[in-house]
């Protein structure tokens, strides 16, 4: 069916079986704070913790081809030069195969009866990755290949390495020491720290200058060491340090070696620097080289690496009869939840690393898919991000990983940014019950002293929208609300101007009807979160809000058969029905119905049925329609993509799940897996050639039926479509979700669906749960059977003292 590849569910891999994949198919090493980006044909680089400002190895993105630099392996087999990945080289391998794994990519590469297998992954709480290099002599007879690495360095700052040449040519410098070299630019004057690649065997040879290496005129395809067969053991001094080893090996028939490589990142932490002028002190790096050149060490890092994420992943699992979904939602979307988690927007193929870090609604949205896994960094990210929102409750719209601090480089004052942390929060104490957050101190960026907690920052973020209402009543936007790229006070004629950062909010009267919807929805959860903690003035006062912004709503935002998305600066509507184009929007349909409007009165249902007639496709529902023709200087950038792209008109996949939510919601399980699986990647395989992005995780766009590529995704990896999907599945479609007083079940399947299975760990208990459908209906819970005991409602209470609790449904209507 796909050419390229296929899952292979049970060992929870893709198998790529081509190298030649319509785009570079991309996986994360490292889960904790070191991560790489490793392609299918092993391009990509490795960071710590900030992808800007520790940057490890070099990539050059937009490179021609695409992926082009990484984790090299050259062969040279009696003269013979390739790659087991393929790339760069290109040489024609007899087989191929990569399987892109939890935290683990594995190449294998043959060619005239050798086999090179490189596995790469980052072992759990540690700061390196590991390469364990394989070589077997498949043929009948002697083989001496010669085995060489390559990586270059990137000299930490990421932005800087690539545009002051004039400086970064000059100062490289590296150690060589045994099988280990050293890479330690700038570490003379500011820097502690130092990157580290080396060989756990003896090696013969090394080569550490780009130039070398590789060569001036020559490139990653052709260069000079490989295929002259011998390294030159150059010491790089300035322009572009790399690290390569030589290792000659003597295969008789059938026989194979194993050769491993590590490449960390060391903080010298308290060690004296230098052992002499000139000679850094190794001693932190020696005890990492030592660790994993003991028999076993790699090995057992693998190992432990496969239960972390067997742990991980056993907090949620489900056997519905959609193997669509069940591969998704028990292994890559869950994977995919923790890189967002982990990157944000950060670093991914198109995210280039420097640009974004990350963001405020970003994150708080990210860690919707990720709580369940570990609450604990869940609830440090969170007071992370918290201490970057300012006083008056707006929010810096990005933070930088490593300083944790916030920066306006690409733009603040989005309106809607403050109320994500609502639901993160409130997320986070579903999840665990530690209501000890809100008390938590937590100052604000522009007040650094205050001694404020984070529940002062959920009721800053509510007075503010509150608040800020302009003339009908409905929130201000700002910048933008969760639509970048509807900038309704930006007004730009100048082509290098960003839409984000250009333009006046103050004094704008331009109106959020998604910030209007998406505030009903966190004022509920305000309000539950007071019930909860008995305090029943506060709730009723958040109800208040509530019901104030639905009047708003209903009164202002209606347009006859959905709601209007916004008002611009002049007070004209946009998504109306008025306007030529651009006359309905996803958003507000998703986030209005999401937060109760249109419940009484019927405008629910219509508003979800204009999106499926006017918005849904086959590949997804289009965030706009119709497509803007023309730039319209009152908007913003979302006119200035052409049709079918990005905001103007195509799939946005993040949006989708707000209707998918928003069809459970309504009781419709039928709409709600069709529109799941008209975006999940997966079920993309039988038109990947279309598709062209990774079946194995979502992407934030695909084009829409106004473009001429329809169905052609775009953005994979780093989007909120990760954490929505798996909320909309998990708590929507399979209606599992974590409450204060318990776990809720209330799910709304396809009637057609016997019913499905579930394990749900919760709060240290493992609930098993079993839902019946035996009358063909989409919802409906009465009782649940906890134990072979009935119970009233559908929230399990807490069980005392069991680990394991069997719960029984049957769908009545
Ligand atoms: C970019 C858009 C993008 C938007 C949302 C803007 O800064 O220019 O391309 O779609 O942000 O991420
Ligand atoms: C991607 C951004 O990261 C996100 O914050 C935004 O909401 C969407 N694009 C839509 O513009």
């Amino acid at each position: 069916m796909n050419p390229f590849g296929r899952f292979d569910d049970s060992k929870r891999e893709y198998v790529i079986t081509r190298p030649d994949t319509p785009l570079p198919w991309l996986n994360y090493l490292g889960q904790d704070e070191f991560f790489g980006l490793c392609t299918n044909t092993a391009g990509g680089y490795t960071f710590w913790k900030d992808a800007k400002m520790r940057r490890l190895t070099r990539y050059r993105y937009n490179n021609v081809p695409y992926d082009l630099g990484g984790r090299y392996i050259y062969v040279n087999d009696g003269g013979s030069v390739w790659n087991p990945g393929w790339k760069p080289v290109k040489a024609k391998l007899d087989s191929y195969e990569c399987r892109h794994g939890l935290g683990y990519t594995r190449i294998i590469g043959k060619k005239k009866g050798l086999e090179v297998e490189m596995l790469f992954f980052v072992p759990p709480g540690e700061n390196l990755e590991l390469w364990k290099v394989t070589v077997r002599n498949k043929s009948k007879t002697k083989k001496q290949p010669k085995i060489f690495t390559f990586q270059e360095f990137c000299l930490f700052d990421a932005a800087n390495d690539m545009n002051n040449l004039q400086r970064t040519y000059s100062i490289g410098e590296v150690e060589i020491e045994g099988s280990a070299i050293y890479h330690k630019t700038e570490y003379r004057e500011r820097r502690n720290h130092y990157t580290l690649f080396a060989c756990t065997r003896p090696i013969d040879g090394y080569d550490t200058s780009r130039d070398a290496f590789v060569g001036i005129h020559e490139g990653l395809h052709d260069p000079k060491v490989p295929f002259a067969g011998k390294c030159t053991k150059s010491k790089a001094f300035g322009w572009n340090p790399i690290g390569a080893h030589q290792i000659n090996l003597k295969l008789l028939p059938g026989q194979e070696e194993t050769i491993s490589f590590v490449l960390a990142y060391v903080d010298q932490g308290k060690e004296p620097k230098y052992d002499k002028l000139y000679v850094m002190n190794k001693k932190v790096g020696k005890a990492i080289v030592d660790k994993y050149s003991k028999p076993g060490a790699v090995d057992a890092a693998f190992a432990n690496l496969g239960k972390v994420w067997m742990d991980l992943l056993s907090n949620f699992q489900a056997k519905s009869p959609n193997a669509h979904a069940n591969r998704m939602l028990n292994v890559w979307n869950q994977y995919q939840c923790m890189a967002t988690f982990n990157m944000s927007r950060s670093a991914s193929m198109y995210e280039t690393g420097i640009g974004r870090g990350m963001g405020f609604r970003d994150s708080n949205q990210d860690l919707l898919g990720f709580v369940h896994m570990i609450p604990s960094r869940a609830r440090e990210r969170i007071l992370d991000i918290a201490a970057t929102q300012l006083s008056d409750g707006t929010c810096f719209h990005q933070y930088q990983p490593l300083t944790k601090e916030g920066n306006a480089e690409i733009g603040g004052d989005f309106y809607d940014d403050h109320l994500w942390l609502v639901l993160s929060t409130c997320a986070y104490i579903k999840e665990t019950g530690d209501v000890s957050i809100l008390q938590a101190p937590c100052a604000y960026a522009d007040q650094p002293d205050a001694k404020t907690d984070l529940l002062h920052h959920l009721e800053v973020s509510m007075a503010y929208t509150m608040k800020k209402r302009g003339p009908h009543g409905l929130p201000l936007i700002g910048h933008a609300d969760w639509n970048d790229c509807l900038n309704l006070n930006c007004f730009s004629t100048e082509p290098n101007e960003s839409f984000q950062c250009a333009g006046d909010v103050k004094g704008s009267n331009a109106e959020s009807v998604m910030i209007a919807g998406l505030f009903l929805y966190a004022s509920r959860e305000m309000a539950a979160l007071y019930d909860f903690l008995g305090h029943a003035a506060d709730a009723t006062r958040m109800r208040q809000g509530y019901d104030e912004m639905l009047n708003v709503i209903e009164t202002q935002a209606w347009d006859g058969e959905w709601y209007r998305r916004a008002y611009d600066a002049a007070g004209t509507p946009v998504g109306s029905k008025e306007n030529p184009e651009g006359k309905i929007f996803i958003e507000s349909q998703g986030w209005c119905v999401l937060g109760g409007a249109g419940q009484n009165n019927g405008r629910a249902k219509q508003a979800m049925e204009s999106v499926h007639k006017h918005l849904f496709t086959k590949n997804g529902v289009v965030l706009q329609q119709p497509p803007y023709s023309t730039y319209h200087v009152e908007l913003g950038e979302v006119t200035s993509y052409p049709p079918g792209v990005k905001e103007n008109a195509g799939i946005f996949c993040h949006n989708n799940t707000w209707i998918n939510l928003g069809w459970c919601l309504l009781g419709d399980g039928d709409r709600a897996l069709e529109y799941y699986l008209s975006i999940c990647p997966s079920a993309k395989e039988n038109q990947i050639e279309t598709y062209r992005s990774e079946p194995y995780v979502y992407a934030q766009m695909i084009a829409g039926k106004d473009a001429v590529c329809f169905g052609e995704a775009k953005n994979s990896w780093l989007t909120g479509t990760a954490a929505w999907t798996f909320v909309s599945v998990a708590e929507g479609i399979l209606g599992i979700k974590a409450d204060y007083k318990g776990l809720s079940v209330n799910p709304c399947i396809p009637k057609a669906w016997k019913g499905f299975t579930a394990t749900r760990k919760f709060r240290g208990v493992e609930y098993q749960i079993e839902v019946k459908n035996p009358n063909k209906i989409c919802k409906g819970v009465k009782s649940v059977t906890v134990d072979g005991k009935k119970v009233a409602g559908n929230v399990i209470p807490f069980e005392t003292g069991k680990k394991v609790v069997k719960v029984e449904i049957t769908l009545e209507a």
